[in-house]
């Protein structure tokens, strides 16, 4: 498998905009956290970088929970799109625009799509009559709802009739089949991409594209035609939109024109059909290129149940936050799971990673080097000299310098797990050669100038391992930073950060504290 990822400048990650009748949950913290990681690592690597998130905040299931609770639907929203907001802050999430579905550029946009493609006649009116969901707000086939249950939440489907407006996805749907074929890392992984293609195999329609039946949403603009009630436009049409007013689609000197197309859209797999097919034909009716990579991510499950608000076994992730930490949090999300497969959250698990990894490899490495440095070195550093040490004793300087590359493999594509996986071999071989190296012995036999280069070798190798973890872990690398005595700007780096040799003699270090203390 090829990099993903190549070399060109802008870089435009999005998340999925969430449904604002739920409060933030572990599973929509994994997402935006995975593409919070990409997002900080290609600014790490010097690359502009447009990270867009948001909320869906239209439909009927917001005018029903709005109702219920007697507020105006827009009340509603306001409330719940402050509960994200604040998630994001408290989990670090580094966001270039929040987008919401009630922006008003947003609305113009939509409208104006809208009224673009019934000009170019890719949408005509129609009437609709079929099985629909009030719950996930969609239709249903016969065949793909058994019994008249929604195969989505298993609710019932009642019979809904109305003149609608139809976008034509039977036209375009050979366009993103063959396109799909073409390009196989356009949706990723592979599983995802057969599960599209058979999908499109087993025959499409029209896709009804408005609703009398609504409210609260996105009027259809005037198209100079006379209708008999008002029509709104379907939430889903509405929502993938958002990928294109979020980076100021249509104005001038845009961010659009800077980022267009995505790098990579970031996706659950329960909504991949929309962003792999119905996302992708919309886009060949405007005639925009696509988005390079569309990633179907798996779904993290708690005692082997999806979490669902109805189940009352949905994970918030400021409890866990406030237990191990916003980095330990980050950390284990995007380690401990795979991305594309399905994972458990434990809180045996998160414990085991926190003391394992966390506060004896990684924490205690910083602890031991700089409580070293003290002891020996007043924490400054010392004259030393490459021949100090010997072909093994360099070791880690060898390692550290493969250590960026082998990351930057693993990031462009999209093997977060991996790369924790490479930086934490190298963190462990540091502690390994510790032990080795044996300092104490060193500094017992009066062996200043070789210590000093071992001692080296091992503040070059926390150094670099922490910038290849900055990403993941922004708070904790920060305290690391601090304590190293390094102040650098990670988002506008210095292009030599990642060589080696950045310690040099005169340079002094700060005060070791535990980052992750044992749980
Ligand atoms: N509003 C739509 C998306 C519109 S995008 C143009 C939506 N919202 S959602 O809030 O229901 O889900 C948002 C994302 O969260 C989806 O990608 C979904 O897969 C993800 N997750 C929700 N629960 C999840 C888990 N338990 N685990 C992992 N991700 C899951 O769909």
């Amino acid at each position: 498998m090829g990099l993903y990822i190549s070399v060109s400048d802008a870089v435009y990650i999005t998340t999925p905009i969430y449904y604002v009748n739920d409060v933030p949950h572990i599973g929509h913290s994994y997402t935006t956290i995975i593409a919070d990681v990409l997002a900080r690592y290609y600014r790490l690597m010097g690359r502009k970088v447009f990270f867009l998130t948001g909320t869906d905040e239209h439909g009927q299931k917001i005018e029903k929970a709005a109702e219920a609770k007697g507020l105006s639907p827009q009340e509603l929203v306001d409330g719940v799109v402050l509960r994200y907001q604040s998630m994001w802050l408290d989990l670090n999430i580094s966001y270039d625009r929040f987008i919401r579905t009630t922006d008003s550029d947003h609305v113009s946009v939509v409208q104006a799509v809208f009224k673009q493609l019934y000009d170019k006649g890719h949408i005509y009116l129609g009437e609709y009559e079929g099985l629909y969901c009030h719950h996930c707000e969609a239709y249903y086939t016969d065949t793909q709802a058994s019994e008249k249950c929604c195969p989505d939440c298993e609710r019932e489907l009642t019979v809904l009739k109305e003149e609608a407006f139809f976008f034509r996805l039977s036209t375009f749907s050979s366009d993103v089949k063959s396109y799909i074929l073409s390009h196989d890392d356009f949706v990723l992984p592979i599983s995802r991409r057969n599960e599209i293609l058979s999908y499109i195999d087993s025959g499409l329609t029209d896709l009804c594209i408005s609703r009398t039946t609504i409210r609260w949403g996105i009027e259809v603009p005037d198209l100079g035609i006379q209708l008999s009630k008002k029509h709104y436009i379907y939430v889903w049409f509405d929502a993938l939109l958002n990928y294109l007013s979020g980076i100021q689609f249509q104005q001038e000197s845009s961010s659009f024109e800077r980022f267009w197309p995505p790098t990579i859209q970031l996706i659950g797999k329960d909504i991949l059909k929309f962003h792999a097919l119905i996302w992708p034909a919309m886009l060949f009716a405007m005639g925009l290129s696509l988005p390079k990579h569309v990633f179907g991510h798996g779904f993290i499950y708690q005692g082997g149940e999806k979490m669902s608000k109805s189940k009352g076994n949905v994970l918030s992730p400021s409890v866990i936050v406030e237990k191990y930490s916003v980095d330990a949090f980050r950390y284990f999300l995007t380690r401990e799971m795979v991305l594309g497969h399905d994972g458990t959250y434990t809180d045996e698990n998160m414990l085991q990673r926190y003391n394992s990894d966390l506060a004896n490899d990684y924490g205690n490495l910083l602890n031991r080097t700089l409580t070293m440095m003290g002891k020996y070195f007043d924490f400054q550093i010392g004259f030393f000299t490459q021949s100090d040490l010997e072909d093994s004793e360099r070791v880690l300087e060898r390692e550290a310098k493969i250590l960026v590359g082998n990351v930057e493999i693993c990031m462009s594509e999209f093997k977060l797990s991996v790369a924790l996986e490479t930086i934490f071999c190298v963190i462990r071989q540091a502690n390994k050669y510790i032990e080795q190296c044996a300092p104490w012995a060193l500094h017992k036999n009066n062996q200043l100038s070789k210590l000093m280069a071992v001692m080296v070798q091992i503040l070059e190798t926390l150094r670099i391992v922490s910038l290849c973890l900055s990403p993941y872990m922004p708070s904790a690398v920060e305290q690391v930073f601090a304590q190293l005595n390094i102040h650098e700007d990670l988002v506008n780096p210095r292009p030599d950060l990642f060589e080696w040799g950045y310690f040099k003699p005169g340079m002094a270090l700060g005060r070791p504290e535990p980052i992750f203390p044992r749980k």
